[in-house]
């Protein structure tokens, strides 16, 4: 039996091979992505092969498919919402584990191209509902479904947050009291855990505390559609109602447009006719044309593609532009890294406010923290760097590969799982 460590995440997922002279090392899991090593957590339902594929051959035939078929983003937001029953998909029902199976059924595909065999398993999962058991249940019985359905029977669990701090153990050569940060697409988790203590086993005696909230970088991409492209869609324009009464562009609709995936929503028949008569007496029916345009084109994936470069590019840089160009719809705008600050602030703030949470319930005084090991894609954002920076002085921070150190640190713990 050979041992791997995955980590699925809202936005991306990875898998570690824990190898039997004692190393890890990470697997391509998506040979068409940009970076191999991370598949994205997307899949497509094509109606053409009446199957699903996931990661890059997902957008791809998305794309190709003139984006008839269903494509489904960050379906692990919903891992502890019991409110998510079952979803409609072409002609049968999905229920959430259903839809995670499919990308499990990918990595053991992959795994048994690697290793020719069957596999045993360290599955990471957020450390977001610790303090709430009811929702925990769900999320872990969901997450052992999903498993059972792609055919991996002998798996462990690790919170993702643990599994990146012993990534970091790795390298030290002495024993610190770490604090570890994880800002993913869907959640922001923190664990302070003593390292390096040469303890091993399911280290109870060394995490001191865990905890979550969900919010991340999904969020964040939210608040920049919200702030500086919902005019090019109707935001702040006014039409005529039937009374002959200026009303404002309806905030419901408005609203929708927040998270791409609510975008198709648009396109009811109740909807569709609202817009026609909105534009009608518009004060700006160009905008209203680029919302439709927007949704019967089925084009918000790739406006949040566009607009998720744009942050990216906003860690590096002061400012960034969006550009996005479909039909009429035609989007250059300027994002200056101030302005994101301000959007996504109260999504800080509540960062924030767990962190600080997570610190006091593990007792461990900032002073006494030795490390802070940050990991997740959006750790690289520097107003969310600063956070630690303020609190415990820059020299303290540490970081491997940002997507991938949970996934190693998974495979670790697979090396050592009985
Ligand atoms: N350079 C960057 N600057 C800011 N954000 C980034 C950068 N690179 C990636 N991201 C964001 O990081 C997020 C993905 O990070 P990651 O792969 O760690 O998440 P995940 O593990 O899939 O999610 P989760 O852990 O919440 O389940 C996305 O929201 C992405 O937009
Ligand atoms: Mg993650």
């Amino acid at each position: 039996m050979e041992r791997f460590g995955l980590d699925f995440g809202t936005t991306n997922s990875s898998l570690a091979w824990a190898h039997h002279d004692g190393s890890v090392s990470l697997c391509d899991l998506d040979a068409l992505a940009p970076n191999a090593r991370v598949l994205r957590s997307l899949l497509y339902y094509s109606p053409e092969k009446r199957d699903f594929v996931v990661g890059q051959r997902a957008i791809d035939a998305y794309l190709r498919e003139d984006m008839q078929g269903t494509l489904i983003q960050s379906i692990k937001t919903f891992l502890a919402d019991d409110s998510f029953e079952q979803t409609w998909i072409n002609d049968r029902y999905y229920k959430l584990e259903d839809l995670i199976a499919v990308i499990f059924q990918h990595v053991r595909q992959k795994i048994h191209e690697l290793s020719g065999g069957e596999a045993v398993l360290v599955i990471g999962r957020p450390a977001t509902n610790v303090h709430r058991p009811e929702r925990e249940a769900v999320a872990q019985d969901r997450l052992r479904k999903a498993a059972q359905l792609a055919g991996f029977f002998d798996v462990d669990y690790l919170y993702e947050p643990i599994a990146a701090g012993l990534a970091y153990e790795t390298s030290l050569d002495h024993a610190e009291t770490v604090l570890i940060g994880d800002f993913g697409g869907g959640t922001s988790d923190f664990t302070v855990m003593r390292l390096g203590t040469g303890n091993s086993g399911d280290r109870r005696e060394d995490i001191l505390a865990s905890g979550g909230v969900q919010v991340a970088g999904d969020s964040f991409d939210s608040r920049i559609m919200w702030h500086k492209l919902r005019k090019y869609f109707g935001g702040g324009t006014t039409y005529r109602s039937m009374e002959g009464e200026t009303l404002p562009f309806p905030k419901a609709l408005l609203a929708e447009l927040g998270v791409w995936h609510h975008v198709p929503f648009l396109r009811s028949p109740k909807t569709r006719e609202q817009l026609a008569r909105i534009r009608w007496s518009s004060s700006a029916p160009r905008a209203i044309d680029a919302l439709q345009i927007l949704v019967e084109g089925n084009y918000a994936f790739f406006l949040f593609q566009a607009i998720e470069k744009a942050k990216a590019e906003l860690s590096d840089a002061e400012h960034a532009t969006i550009r996005f160009r479909r039909e009429a719809i035609g989007i250059d705008e300027l994002v200056k890294r101030v302005e994101f600050n301000s959007f996504i602030e109260a999504d800080r703030s509540r960062i924030e406010t767990c962190m600080a949470s997570v610190l006091e319930q593990s007792g461990v005084a900032p002073g006494e923290i030795d490390s802070v090991f940050l990991t997740g894609g959006s750790a690289q954002i520097p107003i969310i760097r600063q956070m630690f920076i303020d609190r415990f002085g820059e020299a303290k921070l540490k970081a491997q590969d940002y997507l991938t150190s949970v996934a190693t640190g998974l495979g670790w713990a697979a090396l050592r799982k009985a």
